[in-house]
């Protein structure tokens, strides 16, 4: 629920679905989050005291927002790992493929990242990830692919590693927290033994896939910011702020200011 200025980072997260042409969301979520579930519902109150307010602004982005999608949560019991908390959705997705989306990440790029991994799938066919280079200092705080190169912006993996040590990463390709996965992944999450951090990891639930199905990796056309990063997120305020017509003039002076002084 951090808000990047006025807007909590779920609600980017589930407006990069629905712009990708995704109707059914579940959030997995854990203890002490139910002002997510809040968020999303209708609040038919502040609706009405917005209404008489004529605040009509707020009243239509709140309209907006419980009108998006069909929005379902679940909450994961145990804070047991990645691939623990997909296992949670296996009944709501059934027998086809589906997109995650980690809730401590904004995409900014033209075409959302979860269209882009989707055209992705519509052209190989197997389970597909969203990568990004990073610093090869940094290798040990993503989970890395490597593989076969076979585009500008697409690799056919034969290995992924969870945080690995920077002396056996097999790239320096991490993944940037969106997937489509195929359903063959909840069998696959299952006969995962717990891994880094004593965590079901869905990055061990991959490599078990890898050896079923084929998995490419999608070098993301957009800019990644990482919410769970405290440096990440002020410098995601203010990139965001300098783009609000409203804030971008005011804002920037007042940033000229304190680094003149
Ligand atoms: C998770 C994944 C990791 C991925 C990262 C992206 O790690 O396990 O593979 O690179 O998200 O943000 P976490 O950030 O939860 O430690």
């Amino acid at each position: 629920m951090l808000p990047i200025i006025d807007i909590p980072t779920i609600q980017y997260v589930v407006q990069e679905a629905v712009d990708s042409g995704i109707e059914d969301i579940l959030i997995i979520s854990g203890k002490g989050k139910r002002a997510i579930e809040d968020h999303f519902d209708r609040n038919v109150e502040l609706e009405s005291r917005l209404e008489e307010k004529e605040d009509l602004m707020w009243f239509n982005e709140m309209r907006r927002l419980a009108d998006m999608a069909n929005v379902h949560f679940v909450r994961q019991k145990e804070a047991n790992g990645l691939g623990d908390a997909i296992y949670y959705a296996r009944h709501h997705v059934g027998n086809e493929p589906f997109a995650v989306l980690l809730g401590d990440t904004i995409m900014d790029s033209v075409i959302p990242v979860t269209q882009q991994l989707m055209d992705t799938y519509e052209q190989y066919g197997g389970s597909v990830i969203a990568v990004e280079e990073v610093d090869p200092n940094k290798v040990n705080r993503y989970g890395i692919v490597g593989g076969n190169v076979l585009s500008d912006t697409i690799m056919e993996l034969n290995t992924l590693v969870e945080k690995p040590a920077i002396d056996v990463a097999p790239s320096n390709l991490a993944i940037a927290g969106r997937y489509i996965l195929t359903p063959e992944i909840f069998n696959t999450i299952e006969q995962t033994p717990k891994g880094k951090n004593n965590e079901i990891q869905l990055t061990d639930s991959m490599l078990l896939l890898l050896k079923r199905e084929n998995i490419y990796a999608h070098r993301i056309e957009g800019k990644r910011h990482d919410i769970g990063d405290k440096l990440d997120y002020l410098k995601t305020t203010v990139e965001f702020a300098l783009k609000r017509k409203e804030f971008a003039e005011p804002f920037r002076k007042f940033l000229i200011d304190i680094l003149n002084r």
